[in-house]
């Protein structure tokens, strides 16, 4: 039997994204003993393709903002099924967080009087995204990054988590091993943070890197925590739709931030054709309004395609539908019709929009200073995830907590643009404060040898079906996955789909039972896929049930069997979790209680 290496800390923090990083400089500053697993290099985290920027009501450029109008706007993107703890602490911090990160050395975008300055997104009444053009995720990683590693945590690269590890009902700890040469490791932990954002990687199209496989959110389920609103996947609304190579890459909302607009293929402005009532008196229906809007003037209302996510996503879908698409799928997104207002405008495009220039002229020929974008939906977030305290971010398992995407609460039925880069700044750092509170507090648990032996001969099994030539391809059946999940689980739902689906993905989690790989463990793609298949498989199927379950319409989940929005179901949670059986249970849970002075500020907000 391999003996296995095994590294003790205090605070083992799962993921570099972030999330992850600002959690391990916190637990750090507590003088805790800090590790950080990250599955590729340091640095390569998802986080640093959030383009557009990251909100926080510093009222850098309209001086009528606040955490309050922050909250409110937060809330109502999130169809009030956010838990308004979380929503409050979100928009009251975020605005610090932020400060602290410039002071850490994040050169952001700046006014003319110096201040840093903000940009107009899609349901933020204000311009409210502090930004870095449009690379602002890559400066925040550059920048926690650089203060992350002075503060003595040990860094762990290219490292993949398998399995967490329990001493009765508590987490001590994680089971996984190196990607190099593929031995075995384990984590001995006082507390663990899962930090390990999404899971765009089980839908065809999406706009995430290739490691957000849904692994923490599987991880914590498996550990026994509760998940909510699995059923809430955010669309982005526009992504590539060409070439192939790279359809679904993100096209950042600070396009239309900056006064793009959408047109179908009669040169429509479709978004005028349907702007739902709760937000009719805010959005302009003047071209020529929106401009200026786009432009700063306060007394002008945003054009529609800063509408929320969804319903964009919505709208275009139905364009494509209808036969007023774009040559490849998708719609017109036009940045370039700026030059009739601005005698600069390609150099203005250039230098707000430094990365869309580039991505569409190397990877699509596109000069977005002279023609339009194809853009189409993409699958980019899920607001569900692994329910936490919002003050401390532990799970509902002891000694697990959960951060960023991979964590549910703050964003309710669909996120706001910007609010995932707050999101993780501010939880982040709850997080690590609380994970090391709490390591300081418990003894370190017992590692169960039998059950690391068990994980261990499961892992290692896809080498012993390929010897007996007795096995599946990981590859075909994530493909299979991918393809299902796009076509019977995507922007419009029914419940005959569904439950299709359903009924599919218990068939591929027989087949990835028997998923092999041949070749030796270092560097090796089809046993990585062979493992992750269990992830990929069980966050797929907590959303189709949650989908399922909830019969309405909402944010995110759109279901064409039911178009409204359903009294009980604006309630209500769906929660997930593992029975002692093994089976997945579904149960409504009634939402979290809003204190009558968040209600207050939502009323005037109104
Ligand atoms: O469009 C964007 O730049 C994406 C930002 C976000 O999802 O927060």
């Amino acid at each position: 039997m391999e003996k296995f290496e095994t590294y003790h800390h205090d605070v083992l923090v799962i993921g570099s994204g972030g999330a992850g990083l600002r959690a391990a400089i916190e637990a750090s500053y507590a003088g805790v003993k800090v590790a950080v697993v990250c599955r590729s290099l340091l640095g390569k985290a998802h986080t640093v393709m959030a383009e557009g920027g990251v909100a926080a009501a510093l009222a850098n450029v309209d001086d009528r903002d606040s955490w309050k109008v922050h909250f409110a706007d937060t809330m109502r993107g999130g169809q009030y099924l956010n838990n308004p703890r979380m929503a409050e602490l979100h928009a009251k911090e975020s605005p610090d967080r932020v400060r602290e990160l410039e002071a850490w050395g994040a050169v952001f975008d700046r006014t003319d009087d110096g201040k840093i300055l903000q940009r107009n997104f899609g349901g933020h009444k204000y311009p409210r995204l502090a930004h870095v053009g449009d690379r602002t995720g890559l400066e925040m990683i550059r920048t926690l990054q650089d203060h992350g590693i002075h503060q003595g945590m040990d860094i762990y690269q290219e490292y993949t988590i398998i399995s967490l590890l329990k001493d009765g009902e508590k987490v001590v700890g994680a089971f996984g091993y190196d990607r190099e040469k593929g031995l075995f490791k384990i984590f001995h932990a006082k507390a663990v943070i899962i930090a390990t954002g999404g899971m765009g990687r089980i839908y065809k199209i999406s706009s995430n890197s290739w490691d957000c496989t849904g692994g923490g959110i599987s991880l914590a389920y498996h550990a026994g925590a509760e998940l909510i609103d699995m059923e809430f996947v955010q669309f982005h609304p526009t992504g590539m739709v060409w070439p192939p190579s790279v359809r679904g890459l993100l096209i950042t909302e600070g396009v239309r931030g900056e006064g793009g607009v959408l047109r179908n293929n009669k040169g429509r402005r479709f978004m005028f054709d349907d702007i739902p009532d709760n937000y009719k008196g805010q959005t302009s229906t003047d071209e020529e309004e929106g401009w200026r809007y786009t432009q700063g003037d306060k007394n002008a209302k945003r054009p529609p395609e800063l509408l929320t996510r969804d319903h964009v996503a919505r709208c275009i879908t139905r364009e494509i539908k209808e036969g007023r698409g774009s040559p490849h799928g998708g719609v017109f997104l036009d940045i370039a019709w700026i030059k009739e207002k601005l005698p600069n405008a390609s150099e203005h495009i250039k230098r707000k929009l430094p990365s869309m220039y580039h991505q569409f002229k190397e990877l699509a020929g596109v000069d977005i200073t002279k023609e339009p974008m194809e853009v189409g939906p993409t699958t980019h977030y899920i607001m569900g995830g692994v329910r936490v305290d919002a003050d401390t971010q532990m799970t509902s398992t002891p000694g697990l907590f959960a951060a960023g995407e991979c964590a549910a609460g703050l964003h309710g039925a669909n996120r706001l643009g910007g609010n995932s880069l707050s999101d993780l700044l501010v939880f982040g750092k709850r997080a690590g404060e609380f994970a090391a509170k709490y390591a300081k507090e418990t003894p370190e648990g017992k590692i169960n040898d039998a059950e690391v032996e068990e994980i261990a001969a499961r892992a290692l099994a896809p080498f012993e079906r390929e010897a007996n030539k007795s096995g599946e391809n990981p590859f075909q059946i994530q493909s299979t996955l991918q393809d299902m999940m796009q076509e019977l689980v995507g922007i419009v739902r029914t419940d005959k789909e569904l439950s299709e689906a359903i009924g599919k993905i218990n068939g591929l989690k027989e087949l990835a039972e028997r998923a092999a790989c041949g070749g030796n463990r270092g560097y090796n793609p089809g046993w990585h896929t062979a493992i992750e298949l269990t992830h990929m498989l069980t966050v797929a199927e907590a959303i189709a049930v949650a989908a399922r379950e909830r019969k309405e319409s909402r944010g995110g989940h759109f279901r064409e069997d039911f178009p409204e929005k359903g009294d009980e179901f604006g309630k209500i949670n769906i929660s997930i979790k593992k029975a002692a059986d093994g089976k997945l249970e579904v149960k409504h849970v009634p939402k979290q209680k809003m204190r009558d002075d968040l209600q207050q500020i939502i009323e005037e907000n109104k």
